[in-house]
């Protein structure tokens, strides 16, 4: 497994370009299997998840051609609707699959995809939605088989904002007869993204970024070029990186808008924050002020990017509560930060932060996506040098974040 090491201390100065957003890029690539033709798309970034995507659409008969700043997906040549096992475990997202191959082919077998580092993750908002689209579902020796005759619009209410499920249904129920709606819908970007791009091959989705989305059933979708947007929590991630360092940081090919309560939280944290058009350019102060954060569905504060925010506030000047409202256990970094002289306290759902100017370098280990960059953040201003290891969690979620940061600046580089 290879590490990152990272020399602490440097303040990173510089520009830095934001890649294709991971969360809107994975359900748009299931999405291309509802055209049974040829897409193209542009400014996907190019991580381990997306490649995992793309292994599992290759599996069941999908060509993939990558070129230098496009990817052309055919599925034409689509023949098997079984999500493979341990494709499934490598990512879960992967069960949006299950939703565009029941949208195009009424079919689709997939394991049950197991919890990871930040909670038991279910799906069974996913399942009580394929069921309200009269989708049948056997269960058998861990695997979901699913079967339906067609796709009928129906009223569809979430439990909760869930994004996946949110995404799950959209893609099934976008080819078919009839309207649903999906009530208590998820509003988050990446889905007005995948609502933008289905609408463009023919789909007739509305209520896109609303908690009121209306899918009208539609015969055929047809062969398309897309943009995928830029990754909000990426953008979020070197801000962070800009503030922890008291440095200067140039965001461009961003949107402000995707990001605003922890752009808000920045500023309240005493960083300066300029935005002209696609640049959001951040000014940190020598020490932030302690702030602290919920976590709530879209529009509110991220989930995504609550662990790096909390090693930015483990050196604040001040004490700050995080209280984490979406995942049941989203701080296995917190022991990681702690053992490089982290002062939080994690108490059920809220972690208390004690800000410390005396972060040092140690040998850590990275536990999930995000958990891991948390860990990065902290390197960045370490006194001495810091090592990670599990770096493939980092890998799968960010492109380049060695080089971006090493533009920037930082100290860091891999050791295999
Ligand atoms: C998406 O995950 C993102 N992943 C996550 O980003 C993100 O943290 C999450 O949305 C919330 O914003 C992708 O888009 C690929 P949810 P998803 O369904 O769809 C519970 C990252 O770091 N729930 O909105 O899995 C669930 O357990 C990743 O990029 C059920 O109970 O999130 C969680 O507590 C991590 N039953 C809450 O809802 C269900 O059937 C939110 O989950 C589904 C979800």
């Amino acid at each position: 497994m290879s590490k990152f090491i990272i020399q602490g201390g440097k303040k990173l100065e510089g520009e830095i370009k934001i890649s294709g957003s991971k969360n809107a890029a994975l359900p748009i690539i299931a999405g291309t299997i509802l055209n049974g033709g040829r897409t193209t798309l542009y400014n996907v970034p190019n991580i381990q998840d997306v490649n995992t995507m793309f292994e599992i659409l290759k599996d069941i008969g999908a060509t993939i051609i990558k070129k230098k700043n496009k990817i052309i997906i055919d599925t034409s040549k689509i023949h098997k609707y079984e999500i493979a096992d341990n494709l499934m475990r490598k990512m879960r997202s992967s069960v949006i699959i299950a939703g565009a191959l029941i949208g195009k082919y009424h079919q689709a077998k997939f394991s049950y995809p197991g919890g990871c580092d930040i909670g038991a993750r279910p799906i069974d908002l996913h399942l009580k939605s394929f069921e309200k689209l009269g989708i049948t579902i056997k269960e058998e020796y861990g695997e979901m088989i699913c079967n339906t005759e067609k796709i009928i619009g129906t009223q569809i209410h979430l439990d909760f904002p869930s994004v996946g499920a949110t995404e799950n249904i959209i893609l099934a129920s976008c080819i078919g007869e009839g309207v649903t709606i999906i009530n208590n819908a998820a509003r988050e970007p990446e889905i007005e993204d995948l609502i933008k791009f289905l609408n463009k091959m023919g789909g007739k989705i509305k209520g896109a970024g609303t908690d009121k989305i209306e899918i009208t059933g539609v015969k055929h979708l047809s062969e398309i070029s897309y943009n995928i947007m830029p990754d909000r929590i990426e953008a979020g991630t070197y801000l962070i990186a800009g503030a922890i360092t008291g440095g200067d940081v140039k965001l461009l090919n961003a949107n402000s808008m995707h990001i605003e309560p922890v752009l808000d939280k920045l500023i309240e944290a005493n960083c300066k924050i300029s935005i002209n058009k696609s640049e959001i350019e951040l000014i940190a102060p020598k020490r932030v002020k302690a702030v602290d954060i919920k976590t709530m569905p879209y529009p509110g504060f991220p989930t995504d990017l609550q662990s790096i925010f909390g090693a930015l506030l483990s050196t604040a000047k001040g004490t700050s509560i995080i209280t984490e409202n979406i995942f049941e256990s989203r701080y296995k970094y917190v022991q990681e930060l702690n053992r490089m002289g982290a002062k939080i306290k994690v108490e059920g759902r809220s972690a208390v932060i004690k800000g410390t100017r005396k972060i040092q370098g140690a040998n850590v280990i990275a536990t999930d996506l995000r958990g891991g960059a948390a860990l990065i953040m902290a390197g960045l201003i370490a006194k001495g040098i810091t090592q990670i290891e599990n770096i493939e969690y980092i890998l799968r979620g960010y492109e380049n974040i060695e080089q971006k940061l090493k533009n920037i600046g930082a100290k860091i580089f891999v050791e295999n």
